[in-house]
This record gives structure tokens, sequence and C-alpha cells, in this order.
């Protein structure tokens, strides 16, 4: 009796098995869709240098629209900026070109200064050269050292997921002009 139960529960486990097979297998065989199982993850750590320069002939960020309140904010509340900075390997604005940091940021906070990012941050070096990982995140500017979350890529970055911390190096108060240290950490797939 005990012998027929285990072979009893031995068949239904075989059945149970080959069902969850079969419906592994079902989902992989639709026409518009298929799921793959892709291996391997990458992690990729970068380090550079931002260069916001707000102030002077050439500014990278330029201010493209503002609220009637913004003039009243002591955090700016409203105003919102387009940059094209550059990136570059060492805090030196003369070191090595290594990509660009281009989008909008504009401020969110009312009480602080918070910055929100929505920038893309394209690279021209090396493998990198073409690849480029999206910025969303508050900037809390003020704070020595913040954290902003990286939400996707292309190229050597497809399917990024991640996150910048971001320090300034240097910067000056009276124009905003600022160089800002970033470390980040990419995962992707092979
Ligand atoms: C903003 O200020 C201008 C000039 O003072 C005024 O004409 C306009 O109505 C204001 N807009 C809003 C949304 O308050
Ligand atoms: C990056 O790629 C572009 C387009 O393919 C090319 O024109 C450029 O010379 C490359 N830059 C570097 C630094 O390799
Ligand atoms: C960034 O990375 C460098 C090199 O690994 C390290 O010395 C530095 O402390 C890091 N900065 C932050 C804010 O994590």
């Amino acid at each position: 009796m005990a012998r027929l139960s285990l072979i009893v529960m031995l068949i239904s486990l075989v059945i149970t098995m080959a069902s969850a097979q079969s419906q592994e297998d079902g989902s992989n065989q639709v026409g518009w869709a298929k799921r793959v199982d892709t291996g391997k993850e990458v992690v990729t750590n970068l380090h550079f240098y931002f260069h916001d320069t707000v102030s002077g002939k050439n500014p990278s960020a330029v201010r493209v629209a503002q609220a009637n309140e913004t003039t009243n904010s002591l955090t700016l509340f409203g105003a919102l900026l387009m940059a094209d900075d550059p990136l570059t390997e060492g805090p030196d604005p003369s070191s090595k070109l290594v990509g660009r940091a281009r989008g909008l940021y504009g401020s969110a906070a009312q009480t602080e200064l918070g910055l929100i990012m929505v920038m893309s941050y394209c690279f021209t070096e090396g493998i990198y050269n073409g690849s480029s990982f999206s910025i969303l995140g508050l900037n809390p500017a003020i704070n020595p050292v913040r954290e902003m979350s990286i939400v996707g890529g292309t190229g050597l970055f497809r399917l990024a997921r991640g996150y910048a911390i971001a320090q300034t190096y240097w910067l000056d108060p009276t124009t905003g002009d600022a160089i800002v240290g970033y470390n980040v950490t990419v995962a992707t797939y092979i």
C-alpha cells in the first residue's frame, strides 16, 4: 500500500514537471514574442567629470523656461535648463573628452535645491563610442555626495540599470558653474 502511494506520488510529480515544461515551451512559441535565457550580467564602473557652465559667453547649460514665481524663489523653483555638458577623464576641463551629458535639468524642489535630471550621458571614447545611458533622478546639488538612478541605455549600455554617485569637485558659488565627479555602476548583459 505504501509502495503504491509512493508510485502515485512519483507519477503526479512527473506530470506536474511535464506540464510546467510545456507551459514554458508554449510561451516561447508564440509568433510575436520569444523568451530566451540571456546569460551573463556585466557590471561596468565608470569614473568621469561633468562640467556644467552656466555663466560666460559660451555656457554649456542655458535656461530655456521658468515660472513667474521662479524669480522670487530661493531655490529657483520652476527654472528649466537645457545642457550639453562635456564629460572628461579628469577634473581639468582640458583633460581627455570622453563624452557629453545632454538633456534637461530643472529646479524641482521649493525648500531646498533639488534638480531633476533627465539626461543622456553619451560617450565617444574607445569601445564606448556611440553608447549612452540615461539618468533620471533628483540631484540635491548642495549635498556633497548624491545618488541618481540609471534607467536605461544604448549600445554597450543596452538594458542598463544602475546608479551614479555624484560629488562636487569644484563650484563657483557666484555663477553656479560646477565640476562634478561621477562614479557610476551600470549592470547590463553580455
Ligand atoms: C506672469 O507674469 C506676467 C507679467 O507680470 C503676467 O502677465 C502673467 O499673467 C503671469 N502669468 C501667470 C501664469 O501668473
Ligand atoms: C566615434 O564614432 C564616430 C562615428 O562612428 C566617429 O566619427 C568618431 O571618430 C569616433 N570617435 C572616436 C574618438 O573614436
Ligand atoms: C569614486 O571613486 C573613487 C575611485 O574608486 C574613490 O576614490 C572615491 O572615493 C569615489 N567617490 C565617491 C563619492 O564614492
